[in-house]
């Protein structure tokens, strides 16, 4: 008997059964969103000991936080860079990762966090505290751990996080943790979408790492609009429990809202995060009606013309 490809990962999944079993998953956690993912609200870039308190306070749900090598300010000159809360090209802060995370810990609050590693390097010196944090019993909440670890569309002169390193790691240190992986992008005049080889990419490093837990992929806002098949198959031919975390990185990138909603709606609310600004979901929320609002005024707009130049003419 030939054992079947997806036979073998069931019975994989089932000996290490503690690998998804441990994972402590958002929708378990805020049980109140009834597994519509697009209720999940974000604190974003929390890189700073202000912010950190502040997000401690308001009503997000997801802590998000980006990680690089750095100094925390006043450390004399030559002191050995640190993991600290921060995003390229920030070079300081005054919150290290450490801090950050015991502070999340001992407020007690029902929080989920997002840690976004910017390199190779800082991952590596980030592994021990990270862990460390996550063997805690206290520390009960969901962690997603993200990393761009593939050259994606537009060409990006951002060098992505080497990928065999970081998924094997996360999936072997932080079995709690959900794997977040993406690609580095770059838009052009013209946008470039992701490619099936994009998606071949990322599929071949999660096999030949053996990952056999649910992942998530972010994905930028305005390229995912135009990739949203390709997307929706990958989600759908992943491991259950499996979706597209969707961001904007800048304000200035044109999203087809409308492609969005239906990539959304094609994929169900139960794959897919929106880790948007507000201004874009309330445009998402709109479910439609600016478009068809602009359709009517368009028509009235039409019908007044021709009325006029059919006076006119007459
Ligand atoms: C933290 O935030 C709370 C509520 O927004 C505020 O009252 C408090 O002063 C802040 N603490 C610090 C140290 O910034
Ligand atoms: C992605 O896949 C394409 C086509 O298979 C290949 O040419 C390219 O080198 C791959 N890129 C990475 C980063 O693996
Ligand atoms: C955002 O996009 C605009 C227009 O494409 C570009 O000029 C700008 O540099 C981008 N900003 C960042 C932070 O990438």
């Amino acid at each position: 008997m030939t054992p079947c490809a997806s036979c073998v990962v069931v019975l994989l999944a089932l000996f290490h059964g503690s690998s998804s079993d441990k994972l402590i998953s958002v929708p378990k956690y805020f049980p109140e969103i009834n597994n519509d993912l697009t209720q999940v609200t974000w604190a974003h870039a929390v890189n700073s000991r202000a912010k950190l308190n502040a997000s401690l306070n308001d009503n997000s749900m997801m802590i998000e936080a980006d990680i690089l090598m750095g100094q925390l300010e006043g450390s004399p000159p030559g002191t050995n860079p640190i993991p600290i809360m921060g995003h390229p090209p920030q070079t300081t802060s005054d919150l290290s990762l450490e801090e950050f995370l015991t502070t999340i810990l001992k407020s007690g609050k029902h929080k989920g966090m997002k840690l976004d590693f910017k390199s190779k390097e800082v991952f590596a010196s980030s592994e021990n505290i990270v862990e460390e944090i996550l063997n805690k019993p206290e520390a009960d909440f969901p962690v997603w751990i993200n990393a761009d670890v593939l050259h994606g569309p537009g060409n990006s002169p951002v060098a992505p996080v080497d990928a065999d390193y970081f998924v094997s790691t996360v999936v072997k240190k932080f079995p709690t943790a959900m794997l977040s992986v993406g690609w580095t992008t770059f838009i052009n005049a013209q946008i470039e979408p992701y490619t099936h080889y994009d998606i071949g990419n990322m599929t071949d490093v999660l096999s030949r790492n053996s990952v056999i837990q649910p992942v998530t992929f972010p994905v930028r806002a305005a390229l995912a609009a135009q990739s949203g098949q390709l997307l929706a198959n990958l989600v759908r031919s992943s491991i259950p429990g499996t979706s597209l975390t969707i961001y904007n990185s800048n304000s200035s990138d044109k999203v087809d809202m409308a492609a969005l909603r239906s990539l959304i709606h094609d994929l169900g609310k139960d794959k897919v995060y929106l880790d948007l600004p507000p201004e874009m979901m309330d445009q998402l929320n709109q479910k439609g009606a600016g478009s068809r609002l602009s359709t009517a005024t368009g028509l009235i707009l039409a019908s007044i013309v021709a009325l006029i130049s059919m006076n006119y003419f007459n």
